[in-house]
């Protein structure tokens, strides 16, 4: 039995009791004479737990009484005791230096640039040092600058080329069909229309096609497109701009090929490849391991009928075009295996940029 429990307890001794236990708390200093003042007051040898322990042994009228009153008294000193503790660790907190040298710094969280936007931005930056200027154009194209500007008209087997997203097709109201654009190229028109020659612009954009999707296929992807216009250009200013475009972008050691291909809105027509990705440390090609080339644009000597369509003079002007995908050429310059990485968004590909 506690030494307590010999006193008789009554209101008036617990009363004096929890005002002598709340004074003692608020002096302490510290939480390890906290935790004392817990084992003296509410230990199992502590006043209060006496207190209700000698409560059998009182007359019986008494003990609601006693009981109630020494109950409260717990109660109240607990908190007090809760409260006190959470004051004195916060006051020791305090007490310590302002500023903790040994926790981890904060890290600074730094957004980038997407691949694709720095992809678009190299190559761009490397015509604007060739002298062109940069301008973008609708995605939601009209059929009149998509294809008709451009040497394609309704009904052409060419327009197999491109599987168009349709948005509205031509109407009794006579409406003009639309489409998500399928290349850049509708802006050759637009630009030449808005101005006189000289031209020198590239393009960059998206375009969308109704494609299925594979490693190399996007149904929706940039383009960058270019025109060159004037007086007395030729072919070999052509091949004379793309070798500079493919050398600033890709260095020295890179090949690249041209081959005749078909565009309705250029003659002659040409594709333009670079030699495949060898990853160096394990001197395999990521992409392609069966192609020595890869393609990366479509090029060519603007059609006459194109000059003639915008009010350009054929005789006096001629120009250059071309249109490349800028997906294609980073995963050719970084070894990236597979186009789809670019739209997934996945912060484990987006992070190595
Ligand atoms: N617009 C063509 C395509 O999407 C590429 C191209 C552009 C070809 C300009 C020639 C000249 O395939």
């Amino acid at each position: 039995m506690s030494q307590h429990a010999t006193e008789t307890p009554s209101p008036a001794s617990i009363s004096a009791l929890t005002t002598r236990a709340l004074e003692e708390l608020t002096a302490l200093p510290d939480a390890e004479s906290a935790e004392q003042w817990r084992v003296n007051y509410l230990g199992r040898r502590g006043h209060i737990t006496g207190l209700l322990r000698s409560i059998p042994q009182l007359e019986p009228e008494r003990r609601r009484e006693v009981g109630t009153q020494a109950n409260l008294a717990k109660n109240t000193l607990e908190e007090a005791l809760a409260r006190r503790v959470r004051e004195l660790a916060e006051a020791e907190l305090a007490a310590r230096d302002a500023l903790d040298v040994t926790l981890p710094g904060r890290p600074v969280i730094a957004g980038r640039l997407h691949p694709t936007t720095q992809i678009v931005r190299e190559i761009c930056d490397a015509f604007i040092a060739m002298g062109f200027s940069v301008i973008e154009g609708p995605e939601v194209e009209l059929d009149h600058y998509n294809f008709e500007m451009l040497n394609i008209p309704a009904g052409h087997p060419a327009r197999d080329m491109w599987n168009s997203l349709w948005v509205d097709y031509a109407n009794e109201e006579g409406q003009q069909p639309m489409l998500l654009r399928t290349h850049t190229s509708p802006m050759q028109a637009r630009v030449m229309e808005a101005q006189e020659p000289p031209v020198r612009v590239v393009v960059p954009g998206k375009c969308y096609r109704y494609e299925a999707t594979d490693a190399t296929h996007e149904w929706h992807f940039y383009q960058i497109e270019g025109l060159a216009v004037a007086e007395g250009i030729t072919f070999a200013n052509l091949k004379g701009t793309l070798y500079e475009f493919a050398r600033r972008v890709f260095g020295p050691d890179r090949q690249i090929r041209f081959r005749c291909d078909y565009f309705p809105f250029v003659e002659p027509g040409v594709d333009m490849s670079i030699s495949n990705f060898v990853d160096p440390s394990t001197g395999k090609r990521p992409i392609n391991r069966d192609e020595d080339w890869i393609e990366i644009m479509g090029a060519g000597m603007v059609h006459p009928r194109v000059l003639e369509g915008v009010g350009y003079d054929p005789q006096r002007c001629t120009g250059f075009a071309f249109g490349m995908g800028p997906e294609r050429i980073g995963m050719l310059k970084y070894g990236i295996d597979d186009i789809r990485h670019f739209y997934r968004n996945d912060v484990r590909f987006l992070r190595q940029f």
